[in-house]
């Protein structure tokens, strides 16, 4: 049983308006792999080489190749009780705002409704060139990416480092940031930007800021609460308390 402080949930239980950002850490128990941990994908490949306009243009077969890697991963994956007690917030909660960098749709799968997707999603694709929308099937095997009818390349619909994110979503983020009593942040190292500033917003206009993580992060010195340990095993509880 998880001690979690009584100021804690105190502010669990009052809080109106709850918005949670979570990263890679939240998947890492379906078995996705987080970026940064010591076994996460960048300590085996080098994001310039994979996540950038630059390589697609140097090399989109080696890119798809990625994708489809990552792809196939997730495909085999379920969400985990982390994901589902998000779910469940969403229910309790009049004002509940689920921002994610992740690209797993696993938020989706769990049940989530409204999920603002900084990130992108890997199971779409666009133009490279107009960025309309793919829904023809990817495969890289004979060397041939599939293109748009404007001639551009299609590309997984992502945000690759140095890429703008998503307008509308990034604007909705960042206003319930802004708006929110209770902010959480799970399961990201906090080191992305434009989503690591979203919980300084929330921080700065008033709001409790929690921690869920298995490592400390740039971000747990400002926070009210760090709650040490696996998301899939805290948020569950948690959310068991609310109902107390
Ligand atoms: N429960 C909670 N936290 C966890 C767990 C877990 N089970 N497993 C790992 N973590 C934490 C790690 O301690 C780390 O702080 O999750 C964090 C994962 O950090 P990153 O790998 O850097 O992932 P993220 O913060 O989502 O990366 C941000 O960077 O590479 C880009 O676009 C990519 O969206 C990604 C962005």
């Amino acid at each position: 049983m998880i001690d979690f402080p009584d100021d804690f949930l105190t502010i669990l239980h009052s809080a109106r308006r709850v918005a949670v950002l979570t990263g890679a850490g939240i998947s890492k128990e379906s078995g996705v792999p987080t970026f940064r941990d010591k076994d996460g994908l960048w300590s085996k490949y080098d994001p310039q080489e994979l996540a950038t306009v630059q390589a697609f243009r140097d090399n989109p077969q080696l890119v798809w190749e990625w994708y489809l890697y990552r792809r196939n991963i997730i495909d085999g994956v379920e969400p985990n009780p982390g994901h589902f007690a998000l779910v469940e917030m969403e229910r309790r909660y009049d004002d509940f705002t689920l921002i994610t960098q992740n690209v797993d749709s696993l938020h989706r799968r769990a049940g989530s409704q409204k999920v603002l997707e900084l990130h992108g999603n890997i199971a779409r694709n666009k133009c490279f060139n107009c960025g309309a929308p793919y829904e023809g099937e990817i495969s890289v095997e004979d060397g041939e990416i599939p293109c748009c009818s404007c001639g551009g390349r299609i590309r997984p619909d992502v945000v690759w480092f140095g890429e703008m994110l998503p307008e509308q979503v990034l604007n909705e983020a960042f206003e319930a940031s802004s708006q929110t009593e209770l902010f959480f942040s799970i399961g990201t190292s906090a080191l992305v930007h434009p989503a690591a500033s979203m919980p300084l917003t929330a921080k700065r206009n008033g709001a409790y800021l929690v921690e869920v993580n298995l490592e400390p992060t740039p971000l747990t010195d400002l926070c009210d609460f760090f709650i040490h340990g696996p998301s899939g095993e805290i948020l569950p509880e948690m959310v068991a308390r609310l109902s107390e």
